[in-house]
């Protein structure tokens, strides 16, 4: 047997365990073994009719798991794409590329289709639910279409939307770090800035120096996870691909200021996490300051004063606005918070909800005073905190109760909370199994949490933690293939500085964008609104909107 064979012998059946093993601990992570295990129980004359508003977290892995031969399901998102939020910041300095971040929805309906029943996407955005006849209405947008859906189960999967707190200038001149057009949008204007900054430094004497200043002036308003990430992301981009493609001398001129109105950076996190972060960030030159809160954003500038407790008299309040400094930016991200979204806040009201944040639910995750309508994700207030591991895990739960017509009350399982700080550094704080704790005293962790029962870890390990959890989350082995290939990428040739291109050209519409099962075919949506054919006179377009259509 010569040595090819002897070889072949060998590496066919290794092979074969190490994807074997890989493909049972995604499954297992991903508590997905109903996928294949799950026996479906036969078509029903009339299948329950499913609406699910979102394709985030929460409405993905509730479609993954309802999708059955007794189900017909609507996906309704303004988003034909889902988007994998912990690589948005790093996507903003182009450690990785927003394709690693963005998975198509086309493959997931397929998927989902062919398991029985039917599954469509329709790009539009949920508008108004009408609780009490099981309707939604949907509109998709510029070319003024409105769509009406009727439902049996209705799951509200909307997530939320940055909040500025009625800030004002937050709106019309912050960047903000929730949408893959927000990093997108992030990425142009920090290498725009780098760009005009590098032609004002070519002239001659010191005319351009406070412009100059200005331009390389980056703020990151709120310490919360995002904030902290995008912190450390930009941080290693200025340190490294910066000071190599724009020079030395530019580079040490960017400054970035990361402000939280708290005493202390991540408060989701143990105290003793909070500090390593910071002091890792301020390492890399990141200017970290607290009990900071900003009151005012103009196009070139912030306003920040000294943060006041909730409960502070007038006297204190008036100290602070009196200690009030602006400076002139170059650009400001707005990490400071989440809020709810319109469509959540509408229906909140309609129930005689009081708490604004999201929409309460009860134990099984249905909507409170409503029959066969669930929320999930940011957009409820379970009581559990708006991460993407309670999202996800909310969405299997409600997808299965769907799919096996019983509801049961959700039990989240908290794994713990990991935070990246850049190219070589993260924090974890995690809860371990009993009986482990040797491994983990050898990994260097301490034990943390209120009771003690968490075990922290930082630096490599712990960023190595964060990047095999997250690569193994991704929804499909394309984006795995892509990501572990920016990675490497980066590695050896830096971070990317394409500006993306952010202007779309105007381009033949058809009337409702959606794939899947066909509309036609489909009993839940029908369109209440459409132009015969696609008119290009406005005032023919205004005119053929009037006309209403059924099919
Ligand atoms: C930068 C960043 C990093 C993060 N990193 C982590 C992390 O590392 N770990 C973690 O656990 N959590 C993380 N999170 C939080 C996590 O992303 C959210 O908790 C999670 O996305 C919530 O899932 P969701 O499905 O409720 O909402 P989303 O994922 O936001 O999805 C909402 C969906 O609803 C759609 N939609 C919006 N309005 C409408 C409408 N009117 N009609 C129909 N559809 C609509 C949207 O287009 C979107 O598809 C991060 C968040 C951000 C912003
Ligand atoms: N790695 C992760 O696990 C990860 C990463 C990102 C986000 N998330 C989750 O997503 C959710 C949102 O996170 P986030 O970081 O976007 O928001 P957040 O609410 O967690 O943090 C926002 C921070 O901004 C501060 N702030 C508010 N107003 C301010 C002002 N005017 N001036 C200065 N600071 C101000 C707040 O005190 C707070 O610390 C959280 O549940 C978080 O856990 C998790």
């Amino acid at each position: 047997m010569g040595m090819f064979d002897t070889v072949m012998k060998r590496l066919i059946p290794a092979v074969g365990v190490v994807a074997g093993g890989s493909f049972a601990m995604i499954t297992t992570l991903n508590d997905d073994w109903d996928d294949y295990l799950h026996i479906q129980t036969g078509s029903t004359s009339t299948p329950d009719k499913i609406v699910i508003l979102g394709s985030g977290w929460a409405a993905l892995n509730a479609l993954r798991k309802c999708a059955a031969p007794n189900t017909e399901v609507v996906v309704v998102s303004p988003r034909p794409h889902f988007l994998y939020t912990p690589l948005l910041a790093s996507s903003s300095v182009g450690t990785i590329t927003l394709r690693s971040a963005k998975e198509p929805l086309r493959n997931l309906i397929e998927k989902a289709a062919n398991k029985g029943g039917s599954a469509t996407f329709v790009r539009a955005e949920a508008r108004d639910i009408d609780y009490l006849n099981r309707k939604v209405w949907a509109s998709t947008g510029s070319d003024g279409m409105e769509l009406e859906l009727s439902y049996d189960k209705l799951i509200i999967a909307v997530g939320c939307q940055p909040n500025t707190f009625g800030i004002p200038g937050v709106k019309e001149h912050g960047y903000f770090m929730k949408e893959a057009e927000d990093s997108a949008k992030l990425h142009a204007r920090l290498l725009s800035n780098l760009e005009k900054a590098s032609a004002l430094s070519q002239g001659s004497g010191n005319k351009y120096n406070t412009e100059i200043d200005r331009l390389l002036k980056i703020v990151v308003v709120g310490g919360g996870p995002t904030g902290v990430e995008l912190s450390a992301e930009l941080a290693d981009f200025a340190n490294s691909d910066a000071a190599k493609i724009y020079g030395q001398e530019i580079a040490d001129r960017i400054q970035i200021i990361l402000i939280e109105v708290m005493p202390r950076l991540l408060m989701p996190f143990d105290a003793s996490l909070s500090e390593v972060a910071r002091q890792h960030l301020v390492s890399k030159g990141v200017e970290v300051r607290l009990g900071t809160a900003v009151t005012y954003v103009e196009p070139k500038d912030v306003t920040c004063q000294p943060s006041t407790p909730r409960n502070a008299t007038k006297e204190q309040k008036s100290a602070a606005a009196a200690n009030a400094t602006s400076e002139e930016i170059g650009c400001l991200v707005w990490a400071a918070g989440i809020g709810a979204r319109t469509l959540v806040k509408n229906l909140a009201q309609k129930l005689g909800q009081t708490d604004m944040r999201g929409l309460k639910v009860d134990e099984d995750l249905h909507v409170l005073g409503t029959d066969g309508i669930y929320a999930i994700g940011d957009a409820a207030l379970s009581g559990f905190p708006p991460t993407a591991q309670v999202a996800a895990q909310q969405g299997k739960h409600v997808g299965r109760a769907i799919r096996d017509r019983e509801d049961s009350k959700f039990i989240y399982h908290h794994t713990g909370s990991l935070c990246s700080l850049g190219s070589n550094n993260g924090i974890a704080q995690l809860l371990v199994p009993q009986g482990s704790t040797g491994i983990w005293d050898a990994l260097g962790s301490q034990a943390i949490g209120k009771d003690g029962d968490e075990r922290s870890l930082t630096g490599l390990p712990a960023l190595a933690m964060w990047r095999s959890l997250y690569w193994t989350k991704l929804l499909s082995t394309s984006s795995r293939l892509s990501l572990g290939g920016d990675w490497i990428n980066v590695f050896f040739n830096g971070r990317d500085i394409v500006e993306p291109v952010l202007k779309r050209t105007n381009s033949i519409k058809q009337p409702v964008e959606s794939f899947g099962t066909s509309l036609q075919r489909n009993k839940t949506i029908r369109l209440v609104s459409k132009p015969q054919t696609l008119a290009t006179d406005p005032e023919e377009v205004v005119k053929r909107k009037k006309r209403f259509w059924l099919f």
